[in-house]
């Protein structure tokens, strides 16, 4: 790996999810597998799943020391459930989700960044069938507008659709930088962000179906954790920490889950200072409650 991803908010996840000798832990995104590692390192099992099949590959050979204690899939974690019936696992004692992109895919030839050159692909995972190319030279002007506007938060997200379809075809991210610009009117100001930032969030939101993906698995999830087992959650925007917010609150009120983190944890502002790619970061944590109690006859 060119740069290694640093992961983010490490000492947290460690005292949130309190990871014990021999009892097993998904990491739902082991990417670059620096939470792993330090799992591992506390004598944990973790079974890590990776929809990105070339990180995985590098994550293997990296975390080849710990031998059978750690068991790689390459898959989406929408499978979490399916994954670990295939590998006779019942319950588990904590998962771990850190999502979004790691150092190595922004790095990539994949068009995830505004600033390099590149294809338009945006694909975590190479076998979906759908690019950021086909999604911004073939969807219909509304369509765009809605993906921009609902996924990006973007508030000129009808002017830059109404660009990108005026400017096609689309080849590269630099091309759509430009498509992006020319939609924005002159002189909108985008405090602290790239203009183009939340339009490329929004195509690759819409690329790998992150945000249905995410609703989808927590729930499953929360079902495979043993009692007393710990889910924690970081996002890195607004609609993943919501989706996680509403998700945690609607196990608490079945009775399924006891949330820890009333409010989100935040990186410390040293984390901040020395990896600014930790600064949007949040981290939801919570229990599983036991719910099979006996309710008075
Ligand atoms: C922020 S990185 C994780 C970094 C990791 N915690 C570390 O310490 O290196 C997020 C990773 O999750 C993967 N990912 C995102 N959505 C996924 C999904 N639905 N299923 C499986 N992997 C996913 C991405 O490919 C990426 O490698």
């Amino acid at each position: 790996m060119d740069q290694v991803h640093i992961p983010v908010m490490i000492n947290e996840v460690v005292e949130y999810l309190r990871p014990e000798k021999d009892k097993i832990y998904v990491d739902a995104t082991i990417g670059a597998g620096g939470h792993s590692e330090a799992l591992l390192n506390l004598g944990a099992r973790v079974i890590g799943i990776e929809q990105d099949r070339e990180i995985l590959e590098l994550t293997r050979q990296r975390l080849e020391r710990f031998g059978d204690r750690v068991i790689f899939v390459n898959d989406n974690f929408k499978r979490l459930p399916q994954i670990l019936e295939e590998h006779n696992i019942i319950e588990v004692a904590g998962i771990l989700y850190d999502l979004g992109l790691s150092t190595f895919q922004i790095d990539s030839e994949r068009g995830f960044s505004f600033q390099r050159d590149c294809p338009l692909d945006m694909r975590m995972d190479g076998n979906l069938e759908l690019t950021a190319k086909n999604l911004v030279n073939e969807y219909h002007e509304n369509e765009l507008s809605r993906i921009i506007r609902d996924y990006g938060e973007e508030r000129w997200a009808r002017g830059i659709a109404r660009s990108i379809v005026r400017n096609r075809p689309l080849d590269t991210t630099f091309h759509l930088v430009e498509a992006i610009r020319r939609g924005i009117p002159r002189g909108a100001r985008y405090p602290k962000i790239h203009y183009a930032t939340r339009t490329f969030q929004a195509i690759r939101i819409a690329v790998n179906d992150e945000l249905e993906v995410l609703d989808a698995s927590l729930s499953t999830a929360i079902s495979k954790l043993t009692e007393g087992g710990r889910i924690v959650v970081i996002s890195f925007h607004s609609l993943e920490d919501r989706i996680t917010k509403w998700s945690f609150l609607q196990e608490a009120k079945e009775e399924r889950l006891r949330i820890i983190t009333r409010k989100p944890i935040i990186p410390q502002e040293s984390e901040i200072r020395s990896n600014p790619a930790s600064r949007s970061a949040k981290l939801r944590a919570a229990e599983r409650i036991c719910q099979n109690y006996l309710s008075p006859e």
